[in-house]
């Protein structure tokens, strides 16, 4: 989670369609979301929004600038390596809640060898990292059924548990995230290990599973009294009482609904609701989701929410109705919130897309979203984009169903392809710096000598 910006890679886009009608009156493609696709929600339903969301997604952010590390295609330029991994679970989600087949080229194209997602983090080990792809990985076979992801989703936890697991058992083991152990990378651990044993039937994931929980346990993460996550454990095996990042609550409740089922005990359940309620209580302002990192949020901060309230939305599926509708509501108030205060929306309204790594080669289409959930909108990029994007996939009505063309509209994902200095593909200020066939970006302090940033 720490990386942003050097060895980014993977996975798709979409675009480099001659024809981009949102922003004209012509008649709709497939590519569009139009109103009625996802039944009678009208043009409000959180399903139709999500489809415009994913669109803008698509395009707005092509290509990125990071792109020749490594001969992978970036997708969309997004530079954080880890969020570009999290947000395939949330295209999965999609086609599972969306009832639809959207983009399904691209999400296939994001299967990799064990070997390159270690070289694209490679010298530092980084699992926290490797565990988002192993749980997008796992949801995407969950969905397309594909058996290539659930073996790549076993090898990320195999390696994790084998370098990034405290094996003298100092604080009851944990995972390592550098020097210390954060509580992210071991909810992620927990929820991989259970899923693995859900998939598997191997009782060694169910014993990594169990070993793990009594880490988390022993190390007092989850606050007693409040219900509230650390974000650390500090050495003397206690929680450090940061509790400010959601998604460590999100991740966690993820792996409590999964323990709920394997072990057949509610009492992982009731957990579970606790521990969601806490966050959404402790981090709600007039009812919306704030991050408590704001207004000065870093580029890991910009997915917390959305990872956050993706896995309230698996609680919700395991939920009885009333308290599924609660939170449906809750969910409900932060999209209204959204889709009236956050949004830039150039068809509709004149205002300003900003391109987080210089300019999209595309014209941009909208909506595109800011990352404050109450707005006003300011400024946008791919991140904050999949963020709303994962909390507009939570709240799809439960049987919803896809109809018409653009249900399975799936653009080919174009070749890896090699970008220069020549393509200018550094923000203003940012000198463009070239080494061999590869480049990157150095900060506006640097300058590029011999194709290194000094
Ligand atoms: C929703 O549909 C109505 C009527 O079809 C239209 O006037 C309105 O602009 C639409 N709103 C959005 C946000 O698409
Ligand atoms: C959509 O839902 C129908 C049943 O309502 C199902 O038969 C179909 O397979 C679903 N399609 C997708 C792509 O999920
Ligand atoms: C169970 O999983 C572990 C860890 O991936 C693996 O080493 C072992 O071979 C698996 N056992 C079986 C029977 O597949
Ligand atoms: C661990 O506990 C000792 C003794 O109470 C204290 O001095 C030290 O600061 C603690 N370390 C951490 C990392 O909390
Ligand atoms: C789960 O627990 C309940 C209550 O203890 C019990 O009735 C049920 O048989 C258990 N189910 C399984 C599959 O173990
Ligand atoms: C948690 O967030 C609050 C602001 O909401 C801030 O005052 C506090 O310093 C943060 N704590 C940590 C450990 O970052
Ligand atoms: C968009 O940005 C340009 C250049 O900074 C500025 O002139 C224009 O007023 C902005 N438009 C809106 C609607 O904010
Ligand atoms: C972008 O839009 C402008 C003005 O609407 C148009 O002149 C230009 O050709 C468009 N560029 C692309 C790549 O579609
Ligand atoms: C808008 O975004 C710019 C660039 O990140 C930032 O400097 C500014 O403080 C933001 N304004 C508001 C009101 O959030």
């Amino acid at each position: 989670m720490a990386a942003v910006g050097s060895t980014c890679m993977l996975v798709c886009l979409a675009l480099m369609w001659p024809n981009s009608n949102l922003v004209t009156s012509s008649a709709p493609t497939p590519e569009d979301c139009v109103p009625g696709m996802f039944g009678n929600h009208g043009n409000g339903s959180a399903a139709l929004w999500a489809c415009r969301a994913q669109v803008a997604l698509q395009r707005n952010w092509f290509p990125s600038p990071i792109a020749g590390l490594f001969s992978y295609q970036v997708w969309n330029g997004f530079d954080g390596f880890w969020q570009n991994g999290a947000v395939l679970e949330t295209f999965a989600n999609f086609m599972h809640y969306g009832n639809h087949t959207r983009y399904q080229t691209c999400l296939k194209s994001s299967l990799r060898q064990m070997y390159d997602l270690i070289l694209a983090y490679a010298p530092a080990p980084s699992y926290d990292d490797m565990a988002w792809f192993g749980l997008s990985y796992l949801r995407i076979y969950e969905v397309l059924g594909d058996k290539d992801f659930l073996s790549l989703a076993q090898q990320i936890h195999d390696w994790n548990y084998q370098y990034g697991w405290d094996h003298t058992g100092t604080c009851g083991g944990g995972y390592w995230f550098y020097d210390k152990k954060t509580t992210i990378t071991n909810v992620q651990m927990l929820q991989l290990s259970a899923k693995l044993y859900r998939h598997t039937g191997n009782s060694t994931f169910l014993e990594r599973m169990k070993t793990t929980w009594k880490y988390i346990q022993k190390n007092g993460l989850i606050d007693q009294e409040t219900f509230q996550v650390s974000n650390i454990a500090t050495d003397n095996c206690t929680g450090n009482r940061d509790f400010n990042k959601t998604f460590n609550s999100g991740v966690l409740v993820g792996g409590l609904v999964e323990m709920t089922n394997i072990l057949n005990d509610t009492s992982y359940l009731n957990l579970a609701h606790r521990v969601a309620q806490a966050t959404i209580f402790y981090n709600s302002h007039q009812g919306v989701l704030v991050e408590r990192c704001w207004p000065e949020c870093d580029k890991d901060e910009y997915v917390y929410k959305g990872i956050f309230v993706r896995h309230l939305r698996y609680l919700m599926d395991v939920s009885d109705d009333i308290t599924r509708k609660a939170y449906s509501d809750w969910l409900d108030g932060n999209i209204k919130s959204v889709i009236s205060n956050a949004v830039c929306w150039p068809e509709m309204r004149s205002c300003n897309i900003t391109y987080q790594d210089g300019p999209s080669l595309y014209n941009k289409t909208g909506p595109v979203f800011d990352l404050e959930w109450r707005g006003p909108f300011n400024i946008s990029n791919p991140m904050v984009q999949a963020e709303v994007f994962d909390l507009l996939v939570a709240n799809i009505a439960p049987g919803t169903t896809c109809h018409g063309t653009g249900c399975t509209y799936d653009p080919p994902v174009p070749p890896p392809r090699h970008l220069t200095c020549a393509d200018k593909p550094c923000p203003t200020g940012q000198p463009c710096c070239e080494y061999h066939k590869s480049y990157t970006c150095c900060e506006e302090t640097q300058k590029c000598v011999k194709g290194v940033c000094t």
